[in-house]
């Protein structure tokens, strides 16, 4: 390999994703792994421990890990794990995310509450938890899944709370990559666009007028496929992102830039 691709190595790097049973989460342990990393892979669903077996397979360096963001001690406990067992985390993708559908008028407290519990709260326990670590280490690299949701109000499904959600996290790590700067901990955020997922397959399937209706509002005419997403992540968490800290860089087929 040419010296100047060691930039993208991962080799030897203790990761942890969040969310990572699944979707957009699975995609990116793949592509982290690919790039020689052992990746611990975290979720509040048992289903997490035979995808990381799947990935082993794969003959890819996992774990399975149960979690749930929403809770700072289910944080907290995952985090002292990791760090017992491997004495340090290189890598955390605060990836673990919820949508829910609803209109301002009928949003209920109690989902504007979970949503914010998972998406918001999540992000920050995992980055305070990972990022101490990190911060005794003297370096590391987190990236945070934000959404197109989070930059302009899509259309036409509606959900503003997700929405709020994904605007905070962006600003979230643009505020603690600038506080972190000079200690080695670099934070990030990743944008994803409309992406290959189940959830999306339904859709297309289930109201084809909606999809349609995305298809054409993309610059790409296309979704994206997970591992285009996990790709980006993984360029935040190399060394090839050295300089970079406090972003928040957008995956999304061009949907923001139209
Ligand atoms: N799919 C898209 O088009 C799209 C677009 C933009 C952003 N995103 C974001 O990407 C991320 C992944 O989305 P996805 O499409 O793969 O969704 P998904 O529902 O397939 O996967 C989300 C994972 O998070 C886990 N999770 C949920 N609550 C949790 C909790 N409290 N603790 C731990 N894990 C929990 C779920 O069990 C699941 O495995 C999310 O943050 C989502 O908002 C997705």
């Amino acid at each position: 390999m040419a010296k100047n691709l060691n930039i993208f190595s991962l080799e030897g790097r203790i990761a942890v994703v969040t969310g990572a049973a699944r979707g957009i989460g699975e995609a990116i342990c793949r592509q982290l792994g690919e790039m020689g990393a052992h990746v611990v892979m975290a979720d509040l669903l048992d289903l997490v421990d035979e995808t990381a077996s799947k990935l082993a397979d794969e003959g890819l360096s996992t774990e399975g890990e149960r979690i749930d963001v929403t809770s700072s001690q289910s944080v907290q406990d995952l985090a002292d794990r990791v760090n017992a067992k491997h004495g340090r985390v290189d890598i955390v993708v605060a990836n673990a995310g919820v949508a829910y559908e609803s209109s301002t008028e009928d949003h209920s407290d109690e989902d504007w509450r979970r949503v914010m519990a998972i998406n918001l709260d999540g992000v920050f326990f995992v980055a305070r938890a990972f990022g101490s670590i990190m911060l005794d280490q003297g370096k590391g690299s987190i990236v945070a899944i934000s959404s197109i949701a989070g930059v302009k109000a899509v259309r036409p499904e509606l959900h503003i709370g997700y929405d709020v959600t994904k605007a905070g996290v962006a600003h979230f790590c643009k505020v603690a990559g600038v506080e972190w700067a000079t200690r080695g901990v670099r934070v990030n955020a990743v944008g994803p666009g409309y992406t290959n997922t189940e959830m999306l397959q339904k859709v297309g399937l289930e109201q084809p007028a909606v999809m349609a209706r995305w298809i054409d509002d993309i610059p790409m005419s296309r979704l994206l496929e997970p591992a285009e997403i996990a790709q980006a992540v993984a360029f935040l968490a190399s060394d090839a992102a050295s300089g970079i800290t406090g972003q928040l860089l957008m995956a999304d087929a061009g949907y923001s830039a139209a």
